[in-house]
């Protein structure tokens, strides 16, 4: 039989991942080793392998076929807009893609002039503003604690994902509009769907059951 290798977001939705699969039965004792630095994990008797990797990097393996399925934030996935099946919504690492900015960055949101955005999601926010809002905005691309750029001035507002908001809070920002939800999904390679599809189905309407037993 052939391995089927799982891609896991680094980190939170790693380890919510695993303990959701340890219910129905799929378990690897070497992932919950915080202490590992290794990256592949493999559960013979399953021949099930996993591995660990930067969230934005896993709907790239899932696409390419380096990993049959994927477990990673919605936010991700809409981000780079891979090929890939969504098959499972895992009700987790819930959270809400947000523009926010100081409370004087509402009249300018309002006011259809051009609006500066920083953002670690420069795809979501340009078709926001674009196609939705239909609104002239310059999109800056930063990689992590975007909520700095519109109190240095670097921006008027941001977008990024809000979990309890108190990030914002602290920095004496605010949610001006809500783009969407977004949680951990379970994405599968469009080729794996129908090579192993019996498998992926079996997990699939297993862990469906788990998450309904879970609420
Ligand atoms: C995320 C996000 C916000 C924060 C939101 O950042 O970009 O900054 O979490 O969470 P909260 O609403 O519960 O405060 P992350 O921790 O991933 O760090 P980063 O900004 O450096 O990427």
């Amino acid at each position: 039989m052939k391995y089927l290798t799982f891609a896991l977001a680094k980190g939170r939705v790693a380890k919510k991942t695993m303990e959701i699969l340890e219910k129905i039965g799929i378990t690897c004792e070497e992932v919950n080793d915080s202490e590992t630095r290794k990256l592949i994990f493999v559960n013979e008797d399953l021949k099930i392998r996993f591995f660990l990797a930067k969230a934005d990097d896993v709907p790239t393996y899932v696409e390419y076929g380096a990993a049959d399925i994927g477990i990673v934030g919605k936010d991700t996935l809409l981000e780079h807009g891979r090929n890939l099946y969504e098959v499972l919504d895992l009700d987790m690492a819930k959270c809400r893609m947000c523009v926010a900015g100081p409370k004087s960055a509402r009249d300018i949101l309002d006011s259809g002039k051009l609006i500066r955005v920083a953002s670690k999601y420069p795809n979501i926010a340009r078709e926001y503003f674009h196609n939705t809002r239909h609104q002239t905005a310059e999109i800056i691309k930063l990689h992590g604690s975007v909520e700095l750029a519109p109190i240095v001035g670097l921006s008027d507002v941001i977008v990024d994902i809000v979990e309890t908001g108190s990030t914002l809070k602290a920095n004496g920002l605010e949610v001006i509009e809500t783009i969407c939800d977004c949680s951990a999904r379970m994405v599968i390679n469009q080729v794996s769907m129908s090579m192993e599809e019996d498998r992926i189905r079996d997990i699939i309407s297993k862990l469906k059951q788990a998450l309904k037993e879970g609420r």
